[in-house]
């Protein structure tokens, strides 16, 4: 049971329903919210600190996501939370006053997930703006906006989306979120690298106006550790404002555990049983953080995060996690090496099956997957030589024969890549042969620059020429921002928007530096 069937409650009875929320059941903390005494409501203070949050939404339901914090930043990972249960309310309604409740309901906030909760709302109708918001010891949180994608057969409609990635909190402002919410999505993606593991310290707080203390100065490693990087680079307000505004579906890269791993493979001389130990608790702190259901809850290393998100007819979603089950680095890492073995995987068995199985079955007029890593083959010696990236496809070129000879195959028309990783905006064409300019086109990838990663950045800069001298490559921009697309049965328009610069404050202001259209059964990029 995830949510409270007694719509028409007025406001007065927000206090007096009954439900216990799924992580409740799942976690078996012997405690029931309807059952709890009253006591169980006493929070120190506002714990709303963290935000609000949607995602994952159905046609009848989306998530809901907060985790109670009345000092986000206590320094031992807590929050400020006492170690005992808390009673959550929560309410849905239809306007932003709260006048049409149409769903209330609770989850219990137990320590074991840092006190969050993720009730999955149901019963709601497809294709529609709701709004939400908790109540926890007398306190209510901001209100959220969000939305049920539409029916199963419903057609036409225009689906407005941003996507997003790569957010070093200390490398820069969020200013890029801020324009981002003010675009008013209907859905965001974020592609990866939600939080960094790195120490935080002089070296690299680029952010003026801020001061960090000693406690972050250190590679995260323990649950505390993680959690109390989510808080840090969640007080941005804009990052907030982001997640109230719109339902996120979210992936991840390698920063969410360390840089580059591979599995249960760290680069860093970390054997595969500790490193599977410390996958653990950074996804833990992943899920706790995050608007995700209770199918994505971990066991143990291991998370259930690639899923499928069917928009109507008009688009499915497959989100990809590339990072969970890819072979590790090759050793042999020239050109045409090891990283060309038909063995390896970037998805793993699993998860390539469940996605060639969709691709298959679609009858949506868009496919997209969202994921992380580019997808393109790009060559990194702009000589005769031919360098590429082991932490891309690049590295899994039998994963990307696999999954572009599937789409040839089966006839999907528009497949669409969103991608993020790079810190650059780049959009560029996926072709059957990429050696061959002349080979067809079978998708357009779409990479999002990072929110705040690598700071102010430039349009060009040293990585610009590398990236351009690939002829499917039609755009790059090294500055920090978002994309913003338009989504109908005709035609996908992608809008690349930066702003000029973060370290300073969060008052810069957005431009548009490219707009393409791709138009359905034409894949690839026109300019616009
Ligand atoms: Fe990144």
């Amino acid at each position: 049971m995830s949510d409270d069937d007694r719509a028409g409650l007025d406001r007065r009875s927000f206090l007096g329903l009954t439900g216990v929320s799924a992580a409740a059941l799942v976690l078996g903390t012997g405690t029931s919210a309807s059952a709890a005494p009253g006591g169980e409501g006493r929070v120190p203070g506002d714990p709303f600190g963290l935000g609000v949050a949607s995602g994952d939404p159905e046609p009848d339901g989306v998530v809901l996501w907060t985790r109670l914090a009345p000092e986000p930043l206590a320094g031992d990972g807590h929050g400020g939370m006492p170690l005992r249960p808390v009673t959550v309310e929560y309410e849905v309604a239809e306007d932003e006053r709260f006048r049409r409740v149409v769903r209330r309901g609770r989850a219990l906030a137990s320590a074991e997930l840092a006190h969050s909760v993720h009730p999955e709302v149901r019963g709601l109708r497809p294709g529609r703006e709701y709004f939400y918001r908790f109540r926890a010891g007398g306190y209510l949180s901001p209100a959220g906006r969000t939305r049920t994608a539409p029916a199963p057969h419903q057609r036409g409609g225009t689906l407005s989306l941003a996507l997003a990635s790569c957010q070093a909190w200390y490398h820069g402002h969020f200013t890029a979120y801020r324009h981002l919410a003010a675009d008013d999505p209907d859905l965001v993606f974020f592609l990866g690298d939600y939080i960094y593991e790195y120490a935080i310290n002089a070296g690299n707080l680029w952010r003026q106006g801020v001061s960090v203390g000693p406690v972050h100065d250190a590679e995260t490693q323990t649950l505390e550790q993680y959690r109390l990087r989510y808080a840090l680079f969640k007080s941005d307000p804009h990052l907030r404002a982001a997640h109230a505004r719109a339902p996120w579906i979210v992936t991840w890269d390698d920063h969410e555990v360390q840089n580059n791993y591979a599995d249960a493979h760290s680069q860093y001389g970390i054997s595969p049983e500790d490193f599977e130990r410390r996958r653990a608790v950074a996804y833990r702190a992943y899920y706790e953080n995050l608007p995700l259901r209770r199918t994505s809850l971990p066991s143990g290393p291991d998370m259930r995060l690639y899923r499928r998100t069917p928009w109507g007819t008009l688009a499915d979603f497959h989100v990809l996690d590339t990072r969970q089950y890819r072979d590790n680095v090759p050793s042999d890492t020239t050109a045409g090496g090891e990283h060309t073995d038909p063995r390896r995987s970037i998805l793993g068995e699993a998860q390539e099956g469940w996605l060639l199985d969709g691709l298959r079955r679609s009858r949506a007029t868009w496919n997209v997957l969202a994921q992380q890593v580019v997808m393109a083959q790009i060559d990194r010696d702009t000589g005769p030589g031919r360098t590429f990236s082991m932490d891309q496809w690049d590295g899994f070129t039998a994963s990307r024969d696999r999954v572009l000879g599937a789409v040839q195959r089966e006839g999907v028309d528009n497949l669409v890549v969103f991608t993020g990783d790079i810190h650059r905006h780049v959009a560029a064409e996926l072709k059957a042969d990429f050696a061959d300019p002349s080979s067809r086109t079978i998708g357009t990838e779409l990479v999002t620059g990072s929110i705040g990663s690598d700071g102010d950045g430039a349009p060009t800069d040293g990585y610009a020429g590398l990236w351009l001298s690939n002829p499917h490559v039609r755009f790059y921009d090294g500055r920090r921002g978002y994309v913003h697309c338009r989504l109908d049965a005709t035609r996908l328009t992608s809008e690349f928007k930066v702003v000029d610069y973060i370290e300073r404050d969060d008052a810069a202001a957005v431009s548009t530096v490219a707009r393409f259209v791709t138009e359905a059964g034409n894949p690839g990029l026109r300019e616009a």
